[in-house]
């Protein structure tokens, strides 16, 4: 059976562009025992993936040239050589950045479809709520009345982390990057205060207005001079989960900024860096816990669906540019 598949050209220097991912027609290997072949549905792009394109160790292994990006993926079951699916069955697990293929029943997990809709197991059911839910919950320990900042937060996990910190009755406060997202968070998801950081004259000061009481916890997404401005805004016993650093992911050079480790010291703040993975044994509780809120509408669903197979490098490429309002997802 034939096939289309994407694969990285070339390692980008800098932003990435579409000339560092080809299309290829492929043809799929024969089904194996324990095998089975799937129709992928929808595909998730995410920020973590430009990391993959450099070859450097990290703690996932670089992609490779010539070889097709992956990602998470939700597919539907066309053949099974395995006792665990029947053709039929949905399914999520890695992917590769192809219309068909064929892989290891043991590599996928069934999705109950009548749960939620294929695409939340890629966002507010998947790694996104997982990344906001554990970041927030364990690391940033919210507590009624304190005030969370959050940046990134018209993104997938920002608006996810947003919105768990209003249900633990906190005051929040959001940094994103255009006047719509602004709109967007106050008047639909009751964000209490939101900074455009592209229109801003002076971020540290507008943060200091809209965070009178101060910073109790920084959920910081993108880092660089965001979150230099947010940590000298933070307070005593402040919490930092520190979940990613988006705005320095295209950096060609060392990045410089100031020294923030005296603030950190004389305000005893937690920072602590995480890879949503380091908590897996506690994935099914968490999970539990996001489906009711699902359920009881208290977790509203925020997603971005492009159309078609080959707008996978457009979306992904959109992340840089603030395209995306909540999770970005291809639908194949
Ligand atoms: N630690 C973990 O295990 C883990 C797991 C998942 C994700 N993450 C990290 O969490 C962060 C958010 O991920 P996500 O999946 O939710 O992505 P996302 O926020 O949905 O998408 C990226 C958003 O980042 C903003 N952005 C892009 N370039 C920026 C820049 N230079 N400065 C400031 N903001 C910029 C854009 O929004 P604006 O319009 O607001 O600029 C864009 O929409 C990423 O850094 C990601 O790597 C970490």
């Amino acid at each position: 059976m034939k096939t289309q598949q994407i694969v990285l050209a070339s390692r980008p220097i800098g932003t990435p562009t579409l000339t560092n991912f080809r299309f290829e027609d492929v043809v799929l290997p024969e089904m194996n025992d324990d095998e089975i072949q799937l129709n992928t549905l929808y595909l998730s792009v995410d920020p973590y993936m430009r990391g993959r394109m450099n070859d450097a160790k990290s703690y996932t292994p670089p992609f490779e040239v010539d070889k097709p990006i992956e990602g998470a993926g939700v597919a539907k079951v066309t053949a099974s050589k395995s006792e665990k699916f029947n053709v039929g069955d949905y399914v999520y697990g890695r992917l590769p950045w192809r219309i068909h293929t064929v892989g290891a029943s043991k590599e996928f997990i069934k999705i109950d479809v009548s749960v939620a809709p294929l695409s939340y197991y890629l966002g507010i059911l998947g790694m996104t709520g997982l990344t906001a839910y554990f970041g927030l919950m364990d690391i940033g320990k919210p507590k009624a009345g304190e005030t969370v900042v959050v940046s990134g937060a018209a993104g997938a996990v920002g608006l996810m982390v947003g919105q768990i910190a209003k249900i633990m009755g906190c005051r929040v406060v959001g940094i994103t990057g255009s006047d719509q997202k602004v709109k967007l968070l106050k008047e639909e998801f009751k964000f209490d205060e939101v900074i455009n950081y592209k229109t801003t004259q002076h971020l540290e000061k507008s943060i200091e207005r809209s965070c009178p009481d101060g910073v109790d916890i920084y959920f910081d997404n993108v880092g660089g001079v965001i979150s230099d401005a947010v940590i000298r805004n933070i307070n005593f016993h402040g919490r930092i989960p520190l979940c990613g650093q988006i705005s320095l992911y295209n950096s060609s050079t060392e990045p410089y900024g100031p020294r923030l480790q005296p603030i950190l010291l004389t305000r005893s703040v937690l920072l602590q860096g995480f890879i949503i993975n380091d908590f897996q044994s506690h994935f099914p509780e968490a999970m539990q816990q996001l489906i009711t809120w699902v359920k009881e509408k208290r977790l509203i669903n925020s997603e971005t669906i492009i159309q078609g197979f080959n707008q996978l490098p457009v979306a992904f490429l959109g992340l840089f540019e603030g395209q995306n309002t909540g999770k970005m997802v291809v639908e194949l």
